[in-house]
């Protein structure tokens, strides 16, 4: 038997030598189409080298592309486990010709592979083509031989095949294989075309025109050619079986699921088992390329798989979580083709266990629900919206599980009530908000967050991705439109840009389109929690609402941003381990320049401790290992030991980042933290940490300033900078800097006592110890009046007890002036004090030097005044004060 890993090498290997490239598969989230869910062909990864919009090396390519069709325009989701052939999840083999080969290259290479390659005979074998395209139909004549009767011409669209509403379609062929008259069915084209004998295992695309929104048509640059084949088809046919689900690989999934759940997948059970086997597939898949079960966009059709998944492995009776024991079973059968799956195995198992935990309940309590709110019903009546709608809000049931529950019943749901009782939700959502007392402004973002729901981040993976203009908001306003100049806030369905919050700033960048557009993006505001609002302004071109544009971030900010954010994770973990286990962050900014850290700490962080921190980050951030991020339950995540912020609201579902390697030799984990935020790959990619600042923010609150990579290099540029020049002008080394810093300080204290001391016996008579002659009697009475300058006004006092005590019995007044002020000081010995106040003298001086007042005690006071120079006029007024 030829399996399925045989047909997909000899597939490649056929086309290899024919000169295509062999492109691997590309993720399942489209890189280059926004209006796309999920890839859905193998097609859609080259969807702009149709167009002529990009460019590559080669002009012809084959893969095996992983494909889901669930949700969007094909959506297979209902009848999976049902029908030989749905799947959620296959495999697409294609050729694709970038405008050259055309048609009869690519009936040539098909009819060659199918019939001389896999020894498929032509008997069993009938083509179609659209129904005008009288070359196909010539060319199958030429090349194949087919009789007229065998190649049937289509006239609908099931011979004319487009990616979506927009983008590259053209014309068709299909191969079908005739299982054989044992099996009920006809032809296509024939009125019993739906039975399941003749089964289309090829189709070839003659690509021609490009599908504009609204449906208008244009010719490609040039025709191609695009083909798929589902590998798992043509394996049934090649492994001699009718069903899909009977081929080698499947037979291996739905084993296991057999033995796990001890029942064997026969009569009723059959669906259940190939729904598991299927689901498993696009599950493990999705997971491993990055998305992540939410209540939104592609995480909503992830969530809503797993769970069609987990109500029919309850069903067979499952009471613990069965996917996640199914995944290594996967892995190994499909991780020597698709590495991603082997790369991802912990991820896909934590992550389903985490939902088949969570779901578990509520499934139980829905169903038990589910049974009452039936078994009132009459045979045929559907189930009455309201019920369906509570199963979806209360126990998580998608619409579709719902209706998927009740299909053995034969009965419906009434998807009408479904609808308005979803509504009538919403109002009452919406009349809360508008009662709530915010801004009106607000009331715009909740409406368009219950029109488009919320906008999908693509940035953790994606620095630039397309998406498609769902809202333009200009002076507080949606318009439809808006052009050169104006300043706007722009929606889109999908973004690379981080949104603020959670303490990280706001992406800028660019949002562009093929036709000139130009707006530039200054900053990402998170609008009622869910929409990313891109600020900025139209530069060129204009814009509407269904505008697909291409948005690309500042990468290098961002990756400043990324660097400052994870490190806080690491200066968190490290201030705990210096500080101690009360240190819990009360705020942090991670911008591009820097990042500021708040903590609970009782006292300033002492320089040791600091140097401690910086030392501890540094060495982990020179362990330089990957950065890695789960998505658990919020439960699971808090139970595995990761910090999360007290206060901070989370989801059911939480990022949780784990960094580095303890410093302690034990092998756990540096820093494990609940965070949205975006982070680098690896922990060397932060570079150097430094912090910068370390201040008081409140009672009890400190705070951390700190740079890293370039930034702290050009901190540490600039700090040394600054030492050799301090040592330059100081002629010195710098490593002797310190100790000629602390010399020169210390013979500046000393200069100035020696300077103070001078001035002061300057003052007291010009160095004459005596200072007789300086000495005057006015009345009797011996009297020493100076003017000195640049004496400290402190200075004063002492002077003035000097000169008493020089006197014996006098009076002193002296007035030092510094910076045209002057300061006044008068003294009278004490036998005098009955005759004179020093109160009086000092405020006969004071009015001089434009003094008001004075005061003191009669036997010393003090004034000061404005008027330095009048410095002289007041010793004078106080001589005439004394005189009487
Ligand atoms: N793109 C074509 C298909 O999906 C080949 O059928």
């Amino acid at each position: 038997m030829t399996s399925i890993k045989d047909i997909r090498s000899q597939f490649l290997s056929f086309f290899e030598e024919r000169d295509h490239f062999v492109v691997p598969s590309a993720p399942l989230v489209p890189q280059n189409d926004p209006t796309l869910l999920f890839v859905n062909a193998g097609m859609v990864p080259f969807k702009n080298i149709f167009t002529g919009a990009e460019k590559r090396e080669y002009v012809r390519a084959a893969s095996s592309q992983k494909c889901v069709r669930a949700g969007g325009k094909h959506n297979d989701l209902d009848n999976v486990g049902y029908t030989a052939r749905h799947h959620t999840f296959f495999e697409m083999l294609g050729n694709f010709s970038f405008g050259d080969y055309f048609k009869e290259q690519a009936i040539e290479s098909a009819w060659t592979l199918v019939h001389k390659e896999f020894g498929l005979p032509a008997d069993k074998l009938t083509v179609t083509v659209y129904h005008t395209d009288d070359e196909a139909f010539d060319l199958w004549r030429k090349i194949a031989g087919l009789p007229e009767e065998r190649i049937i011409r289509i006239a609908t669209n099931d011979n004319y095949w487009a990616m979506g509403d927009t983008g590259p379609c053209g014309p068709c062929s299909e191969i079908f294989y005739d299982h054989g008259d044992h099996i009920p069915g006809g032809p296509p084209g024939s009125p019993d075309e739906d039975g399941d004998r003749f089964i289309e295992i090829w189709n070839l695309v003659f690509m021609q025109f490009d599908r504009a929104p609204g449906g208008k048509e244009t010719p490609l640059p040039k025709p191609s050619i695009d083909t798929g084949m589902g590998l798992e088809r043509i394996a049934a046919v090649l492994q001699g079986v009718h069903d899909n689900y009977d081929i080698d690989l499947f037979k291996k999934l739905i084993s296991a699921s057999v033995d796990l759940t001890g029942r064997p997948a026969t009569g009723d059970d059959t669906p259940a088992h190939r729904v598991i086997a299927d689901h498993l597939r696009s599950t493990s898949f999705l997971i491993a390329d990055g998305v992540a079960p939410s209540n939104e966009g592609r995480g909503y059709v992830l969530r809503r798989i797993m769970r069609r998944a987990m109500r029919y492995a309850h069903g067979l009776g499952a009471r613990d979580p069965l996917m996640c024991r199914l995944a290594p079973v996967l892995v190994e059968e499909m991780g020597g083709a698709f590495p991603e799956l082997v790369r991802a195995e912990n991820l896909i198992i934590e992550t389903l266990r985490s939902e088949e935990e969570k779901f578990k309940s509520l499934l139980e309590r829905g169903l038990k629900l589910l049974d009452e709110e039936t078994s009132n019903l009459k045979d045929n009546a559907p189930l009455p919206g309201e019920a369906a709608f509570k199963l979806y809000d209360t126990y998580g049931f998608p619409l579709d599980l719902t209706q998927d529950a009740l299909r053995r019943q034969g009965r419906e749901v009434d998807v009408e009530g479904f609808d308005a009782a979803m509504r009538a939700q919403r109002e009452a959502a919406r009349a809360a908000w508008a009662g709530s007392g915010d801004a009106a402004d607000e009331s715009v973002w909740f409406d368009l967050r219950t029109e488009h729901g919320a906008t999908e981040f693509l940035g953790y993976m994606h620095d630039t991705a397309e998406g498609v203009i769902q809202a333009i908001i200009r002076d507080g306003k949606p318009v439809a439109n808006a052009s050169a100049g104006d300043t706007v806030e722009i929606v889109v369905n999908q973004t690379p840009f981080y949104a603020e919050s959670g303490g990280q700033i706001g992406d800028s960048g660019e949002i562009t389109t093929e036709d000139g557009v130009h707006i530039v993006v200054n900053d990402t505001k998170k609008r009622v929690g869910a929409l990313h609002g891109h600020i900025g302004k139209i530069e060129r071109g204009v814009v509407k609402v269904g505008d697909v544009v291409t948005l690309s971030i500042d990468v290098a900010r961002r990756n400043r941003i990324r660097s400052n954010h994870s490190v806080t994770h690491l200066v968190h973990a490290a201030l705990r381990e210096v500080l101690g286990d009360h240190v819990s962050q009360k705020g942090s900014l991670v911008a591009d320049d820097r990042m500021r850290f708040d903590i609970t700490n009782p006292k300033a962080i002492s320089e040791d401790e600091i140097a401690e921190v910086e030392r501890r980050v540094n060495e982990v951030i020179r362990q330089n290992t990957k950065v890695d991020t789960r998505i658990m339950s919020y439960d699971d995540a808090v139970e595995s030991g990761a910090i999360a912020l007290f206060g901070e609201k989370y989801e059911d579902d939480v990022r949780v980042l784990t960094m580095g390697v303890s410093l302690d030799g034990d092998n756990k984990p540096y820093s494990v933290e609940l965070c949205g935020g975006t982070h680098v790959r690896n922990l060397g990619d932060i570079a150097l940490f430094k912090i910068i600042g370390e201040s008081a923010v409140s009672a009890g609150v400190r705070r951390i300033d700190a740079v890293t990579g370039e930034a702290a290099r050009l901190y540490l540029e600039n700090q040394a900078k600054l030492a050799r020049t301090a040592s330059d002008i100081l002629k010195t080394s710098i490593d002797d800097l310190p100790q000629r810093v602390g010399a020169l300080v210390s013979e500046r204290k000393k200069l100035e006592r020696e300077l103070a001391e001078a001035k002061k016996q300057l003052a007291l008579g010009g160095g004459n110890a005596s200072g007789g002659d300086q000495i005057a009697e006015i009345a009797g009475i011996k009297f020493i009046g100076k003017v000195l300058d640049g004496v400290a006004a402190k200075d004063l006092r002492g002077l003035v007890d000097q000169a008493k005590k020089q006197l014996e019995s006098g009076v002193a007044a002296f007035i030092s002036v510094n910076d045209g002020k002057a300061a006044l000081a008068v003294g009278v010995t004490d036998d005098l004090k009955d005759r004179l106040s020093a109160v009086d003298l000092v405020r006969a001086g004071a009015s001089s030097i434009g003094g008001k007042g004075g005061g003191g005690r009669p036997d010393m006071a003090q004034a000061g005044g404005p008027d330095g120079a009048n410095a002289a006029e007041a010793i004078k007024s106080i001589e005439q004060a004394i005189a009487g």
